[in-house]
């Protein structure tokens, strides 16, 4: 039977959106199925006239207009992380803003475009999104995006390696001249309340100390780190610290929230310095790697990724499935339900291999 079905990408952008698009549209294609892109998240449908320049807030896709994507960093339908349907703000006339949920809108709009189903990209906003769109009758499919790979359900996101290998290659070059200036160099990882990022690209990079938001840091231990290595003959030393990481007895550091946006985090490679400088007397230099990790060309691996979870999402609702979020579970991509993806997080488990191959091979977690 011919579908019409609607695409959304939602959230911060991750390398390898444009070729989930592409094996969505493709795939869809084969069906004789028609797609409907919508323009940054839900916001084609909830604010169209913001899109005059675009043509409309939403956009036909055929193979023509994903051609040639796959390796492109982005999204070609924009994204954003203002305008949750769940949470929409409203500003009223006299200055107060309020929030609305406008998820029936979506139902109702989707409805009179003609549109069957809806295969949402996105991060843990956009499952829970997608959850409750599809507890409201639609067909929804959605499909797991974060560069911080901290999504239940799946063994990885695609963004996430792309994001470690930019992460280490910085690392990397930060050893030389850490080592000809002898300071501490701390790299500020992006990652949210997980720690995936710092700890691939920590360990993958060789660094002296990472810091976790899963392993409260002691200072002291940090110090105790640095000093070891000037006793031993090395005199600098490579600090990798998650956005989300904390000290023991203190709290992460926040830059603000807006209203209907998540808490920006930022300034913990900050405090890191200074409280390394009030220790000892080295010279201690921070890099915050920040949006630069989400940017550029998905590894090969992430667009494979992308690729079969475009493919997958479109076979799910071949098939009938409603509710679900395809997931890596090596070597298949399955259905799990979005109930079991929403309002959680996938941490880096503190009793990990990986954390105990660290600690084999001398990385201190400052604890
Ligand atoms: O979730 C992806 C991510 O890049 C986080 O690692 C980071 O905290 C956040 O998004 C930054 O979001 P924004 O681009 O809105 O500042």
């Amino acid at each position: 039977m011919s579908k019409t079905i609607a695409i959304s990408t939602g959230g911060g952008d991750a390398p390898g959106l444009n070729a989930v698009i592409r094996s969505v549209v493709l795939s869809a294609h084969q069906r004789q199925w028609k797609c409907i892109g919508i323009r940054n998240g839900f916001n084609g449908i909830l604010s169209p006239s913001e899109f005059a320049r675009h043509g409309g807030g939403t956009l036909e896709l055929t193979p023509d207009t994903v051609r040639g994507i796959t390796h492109l960093g982005g999204t070609i339908l924009g994204t954003t992380n203002k305008g949750n349907p769940l949470h929409f703000p409203i500003v009223h006339s006299d200055g107060t803003i309020s929030e609305i949920d406008r998820t029936d809108e979506i139902i109702s709009t989707f409805s009179s475009m003609g549109i069957d189903a809806l295969i949402s990209i996105g991060g843990d906003g956009s499952m829970e999104i997608a959850h409750v769109l599809a507890q409201k009758g639609l067909q929804v499919v959605g499909v797991p995006k974060t560069i911080d790979n901290d999504l239940e359900k799946t063994i990885a996101t695609f963004g996430f390696e792309t994001a470690v290998e930019f992460a280490t290659n910085c690392i990397d070059r930060l050893h030389s001249t850490a080592e000809a200036h002898e300071r501490v160099m701390i790299v500020e990882v992006m990652g949210r309340y997980a720690g995936w990022i710092a700890l691939h690209s920590g360990i993958a990079g060789t660094a002296d100390c990472i810091l976790l938001p899963e392993i409260p840091y002691d200072i002291n231990k940090v110090i105790q780190k640095i000093q070891e290595r000037e006793h031993s003959g090395s005199h600098f030393s490579i600090i990798v610290i998650a956005e989300g990481a904390l000290p023991k007895d203190g709290s992460v550091s926040v830059i603000g929230q807006s209203i209907g946006q998540a808490v920006r985090l930022g300034g913990a490679g900050e405090k890191l310095v200074k409280e390394i400088e009030h220790h000892i007397q080295k010279e201690t230099r921070l890099v915050v790697l920040g949006h630069l990790q989400r940017g550029g060309m998905p590894t090969a691996n992430d667009r494979l990724l992308a690729l079969r979870f475009g493919a997958s999402a479109v076979r799910a609702i071949a098939d009938g499935h409603s509710d679900v979020m395809v997931a890596l579970d090596p070597p298949h991509v399955n259905t799990v339900p979005l109930s079991e993806v929403t309002r959680r997080m996938k941490r880096v488990p503190i009793d990990s291999e990986i954390i105990q191959t660290a600690r084999d091979i001398g990385i201190s977690f400052g604890e």
